[in-house]
């Protein structure tokens, strides 16, 4: 019969990078209590409408990456490409759209992109959303979580850029002027850019093509067109933060979804290659009011997990520590299996293999040495009489004690 494969982009996770991911989001948890943030799980599915509606009709998300089908009712759903727009569906959907909340969460999201190196169809995202609050000390305290995140996991090569995209009034002039300067170039514009010039300009400032950034270049910048506040904001993020990450004002930065308004960030590594951003946000003033709720200023930002673990390399602190539990017979099954469940409950950061099969004692001390095993415990006869358990060291001294179940408990405890 034929094999069945998974889906192209996205992989089945192992072993070093699967306890990689679930080091990441246990870190990155404990970051976001220390800010006092409350965790949240929107579902996976939602309308599509949603997606169109907030990542915006002319977002790459929704016109080429989103994974879309009709369920039996003939209702459009989609599969999550990103969070924010299920947490802000979800605070108006309960009516809490009048209130502040502090949130994140963590989970699959889904694009349908080219794989490459940090780029799937299925990865993860951790995210955070602070609802309900206007520009200001919000923006410091969200620049101020993603400092945490450098901080704890020691990120030394990446960067931070911030932008500013202003408020409606900024971005009305500056577009004015924008679209004026670009009319010497509009015959040059590619397909996919010529699409961006009527339906969202702004995104033309992070256009691939390179005859067109370079025009840009020296076209009209939104920084001077933003009002002394929105300077200040920049100013302040560089004087507080620009100790702990290597920040950088950049001009040119828009993010790829439709809902950014006010500041912008993205975290660059240069260990990434072509993928090189890992941490995206910024504020989403007018999104809450988009989805059909009352006005709810907010910012945000998400950080991808594979993209983390690319950079960092598996940096395993698990706990590596074996330790091969063996019986001779199964007549010592049951008193083995008390005692295994009473050690563990002493010391979680020890990985207790327990081989309690027919194989021979030489045939189970040698799969414990191949394990990597620290230690060997054994239950053969005569331990089993005296209710005792061998202990036998693999280190070089090679070392064996016999030991009573309560001494067995405290070396247990203290390895
Ligand atoms: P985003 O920039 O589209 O923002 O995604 C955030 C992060 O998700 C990226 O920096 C990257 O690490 C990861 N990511 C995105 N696409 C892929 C992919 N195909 N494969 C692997 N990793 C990927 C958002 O999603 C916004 N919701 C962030 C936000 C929250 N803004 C405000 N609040």
């Amino acid at each position: 019969m034929d094999k069945i494969s998974s889906i192209r982009g996205m992989p089945d996770v192992f072993e070093a990078d699967a306890n990689y991911l679930s080091e990441l989001s246990e870190i990155l948890s404990k970051i976001f209590l220390s800010h006092n943030l409350k965790e949240v799980n929107t579902p996976i599915l939602e309308q599509t409408e949603l997606f169109v509606r907030s990542t915006g009709a002319t977002s790459d998300i929704v016109n080429k990456e989103i994974y879309s089908f009709n369920d039996r009712n003939e209702q459009s759903l989609s599969l999550r490409p990103e969070g924010t727009a299920g947490v802000v569906r979800s605070i108006i959907q309960k009516k809490l759209d009048n209130s502040e909340h502090k949130l994140w969460y963590q989970g699959p999201m889904f694009r349908y992109e080219r794989p490459q190196k940090g780029r799937f169809r299925q990865f993860n995202q951790a995210g955070v959303e602070l609802l309900g609050f206007s520009e200001g000390s919000s923006d410091l305290e969200i620049i101020s979580i993603v400092c945490d995140i450098f901080i704890e996991l020691e990120l030394e090569d990446s960067v931070l850029k911030i932008n500013h995209l202003g408020d409606k009034n900024t971005k009305e002039r500056f577009l004015a002027e924008l679209l004026k300067y670009l009319k010497t170039f509009k015959g040059k514009l590619n397909d996919n850019d010529k699409e961006k010039l009527t339906k969202n300009p702004l995104r033309l400032l992070d256009s691939k093509d390179k005859d067109l950034q370079d025009f840009l270049n020296k076209g009209p910048k939104i920084i001077d067109f933003l009002t002394t506040e929105q300077l200040n904001l920049l100013d302040m993020i560089q004087s507080i933060f620009g100790r702990y990450v290597e920040i950088e004002l950049d001009s040119s930065l828009v993010r790829g979804l439709d809902y950014y308004t006010g500041l912008v960030f993205e975290a660059v590594s240069k260990n990434l290659g072509a993928q090189d951003s890992f941490l995206g946000g910024g504020r989403y003033d007018d999104l809450s009011r988009d989805l059909g709720g009352k006005e709810m200023s907010a910012i945000g930002f998400a950080i991808g997990l594979e993209r983390l673990n690319l950079i960092k390399k598996h940096k395993n602190t698990k706990s590596n520590k074996v330790i091969s539990f063996v019986t001779t017979s199964s007549k010592m099954n049951a008193l083995a299996f008390k005692i295994a469940q009473l050690l563990r409950s002493h010391n979680y950061d020890i990985r207790l293999e327990t081989n309690f099969t027919d194989a021979s004692l030489k045939a189970k001390l040698r799969k414990a040495s191949k394990l990597g095993a620290k230690f060997v415990f054994i239950i053969g006869e005569e331990e089993f009489e005296s209710n005792t358990i061998t202990v036998k060291s693999f280190d070089e001294d090679g070392y064996q004690v016999n030991m009573s179940f309560d001494e067995i408990l405290d070396f247990y405890k203290n390895i």
